[in-house]
């Protein structure tokens, strides 16, 4: 599959099969990813890789555990449903959309790895550049999984309350910030388009691109 191609048919991927990742196919999307531009060449990241099967089976409870959280505090509550009641829903929710992340054969944690190259007055914005950095390599490996015929999902906000439950899973130091994560692994189809409610708010491209000065939408 040609670039452009995975690029536009990469989808956040959320069902799985256990169908085993092969080491070499696993490789190549550990190197494409690490691949990445990195600011300041600081290469403050490390991908783990999370193959045995109780430690994959306990970030997949505390993802959907905090997708429950998520979702509580997203969605809207039906009309008339005290807070348990919607948090009830949403834990129902998280468990029905995202119960087969407890098959993923493998997670990969994408984790920001401070290297403490940065003086003072660059720190704050090194520390964007090092998250940047990360989310470039996620979004390679994203891609290349695509091509590979594998599933990904860049999971940020459902690990957000649960980090240091994450840590204590993969013995991760308290100063790694496990940003970004993704169940990786074979699907039982790809989606071919986004989820209606997604779709419903997306805006066309042209209107996310301004010719030469703001507010100068492209038109055609
Ligand atoms: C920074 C970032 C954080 C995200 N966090 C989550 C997340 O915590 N859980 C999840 O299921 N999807 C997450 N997503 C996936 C988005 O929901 C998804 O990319 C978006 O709906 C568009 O769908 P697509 O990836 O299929 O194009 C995240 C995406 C990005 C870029």
């Amino acid at each position: 599959m040609q670039a452009i191609e995975a690029i536009t048919k990469r989808r956040a991927v959320r069902a799985y099969t256990d169908i085993p990742v092969p080491d070499d196919v696993l490789d190549r999307l550990l190197r494409a990813a690490l691949a990445a531009p990195t600011g300041s060449g600081s290469q403050a990241w490390t991908l783990l890789v999370v193959r045995d099967p109780d430690r994959r089976r306990a970030i997949a409870d505390l993802v959907i555990a905090g997708a429950a959280r998520y979702f509580t505090i997203m969605r809207p509550p039906a009309e008339g449903a005290g807070p348990e009641a919607h948090a009830q829903w949403a834990a129902d929710y998280a468990e029905t959309t995202l119960a087969t992340y407890r098959d993923a054969p493998v997670w990969i944690l994408g984790l920001v790895v401070p290297r403490h190259n940065y003086p003072e007055q660059m720190r704050e914005g090194g520390h964007i550049d090092d998250v940047l950095s990360l989310g470039f390599a996620m979004e390679n490996l994203f891609v290349a999984a695509r091509a590979e015929g594998l599933g990904t999902v860049p999971t940020t906000a459902f690990q957000r309350f649960e980090k240091d439950r994450l840590r204590a899973i993969v013995a991760l130091p308290d100063d790694i910030d496990p940003a970004i994560i993704t169940p990786l692994g074979a699907p039982p189809a790809f989606p071919e388009e986004l989820p209606p409610a997604i779709r419903k708010l997306r805006r066309p491209w042209r209107s996310l691109v301004h010719d030469d000065t703001w507010g100068n939408v492209r038109s055609s």
